[in-house]
């Protein structure tokens, strides 16, 4: 499976923070935002990730992430010359999907908990599967109505009158056709491509699966100041307590066997002096092979 991250756009709600720099960079207490949707990818099990973000932001994103070889992983980078909706990733990188099952995650999505829920939806992926997360404000977010059982009736995009509880993360499973269906969506009055049209695709064809996530999981998003100072707030309430951190990309890969202790250590060695640096020390003298 390709795992794609979403990480352009244009940020307007975190104006002027994001006038130079893109908001995935941004960090989220002690890393990266976009560190945390790469982990949630990795912990999925996939490896093959494209990054998609604008023309001035794709160098710094190569900057900072390189080919992705230090984590065990492998990197390729998309341009989307305008952020013309969520749904033109499946298009802009179609060439790069060829014939595989594709996960796309939004680069301000942030997943913290045992992600069983993304493993078992990934392995028992059939069509499309998308998530439903009961939220306080789902006039901020694309809903899904359920019936009784639990089955998707109809998806609406930021509605302005209630109809459903169930927000949709930005995490989403499709399979091979996703980029040939994706070419025969029109823009929005907003203008642009709708993941949600895409979805309702889906559901049309009797082929959307919903998958409840528990309240056992947090998932945030990080689109204005008050929703970035909450998640870091969260890493660092959770990363204090326990002494261990959350998204430390080396460490998942470590501990997942992406990477030998050897190529561990090696990499951790370059980096400066820093809080990350001794806490990947500690990881490296508690790993046992
Ligand atoms: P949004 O939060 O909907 O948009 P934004 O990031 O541009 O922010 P704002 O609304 O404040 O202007 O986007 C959700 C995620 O998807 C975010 O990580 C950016 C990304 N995105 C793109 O990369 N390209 C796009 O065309 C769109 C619509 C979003």
């Amino acid at each position: 499976m390709k795992g794609l991250i979403l990480a352009g756009g244009k940020g307007t709600r975190l104006y002027p923070s994001t006038n130079v720099i893109s908001k995935q960079l941004l960090p989220i207490f002690d890393k990266p935002m976009i560190y945390y949707p790469i982990a949630t990818l990795m912990l999925g099990g996939i490896r093959d990730i494209v990054i998609i973000s604008t023309p001035t932001d794709i160098p710094n994103y190569q900057k900072l992430l390189g080919d992705g070889k230090q984590w065990g992983l492998s990197f390729e980078y998309c341009v989307q010359e305008k952020p013309e909706g969520i749904a033109q990733a499946f298009i802009i990188t179609e060439a790069l999907i060829k014939n595989e099952k594709v996960c796309l995650i939004l680069g301000d999505n942030l997943f913290y908990g045992k992600l069983d829920f993304f493993r078992n939806a990934i392995k028992n992926l059939a069509s499309a599967t998308i998530f439903a997360y009961e939220v306080e404000n789902p006039q901020s977010y694309g809903v899904v109505v359920l019936d009784k059982d639990k089955k998707p009736i109809d998806i609406i995009e930021k509605p302005k009158v209630f109809v459903s509880k169930w927000a949709i993360p930005g995490l989403y499973l499709f399979d091979e056709r996703v980029s040939e269906f994706a070419k025969r969506l029109q823009p929005s009055s907003r203008g642009e491509l709708e993941i949600t049209d895409l979805q309702k695709m889906y559901l049309a064809f009797g082929e959307l699966q919903v998958e409840i996530i528990g309240r056992g999981i947090a998932w945030l998003d990080t689109g204005t100041p008050s929703n970035l100072i909450d998640a870091a707030l969260f890493i660092r309430a959770i990363e204090q307590r326990q002494g261990r951190k959350i998204a430390c990309l080396e460490e998942i890969a470590l501990n997942l066997g992406y990477i030998t202790k050897s190529d561990f250590i090696r990499f951790v060695e370059q980096m400066p002096d820093s809080d990350y640096k001794r806490y990947c020390i500690k990881v490296y003298e508690e790993h046992s092979e």
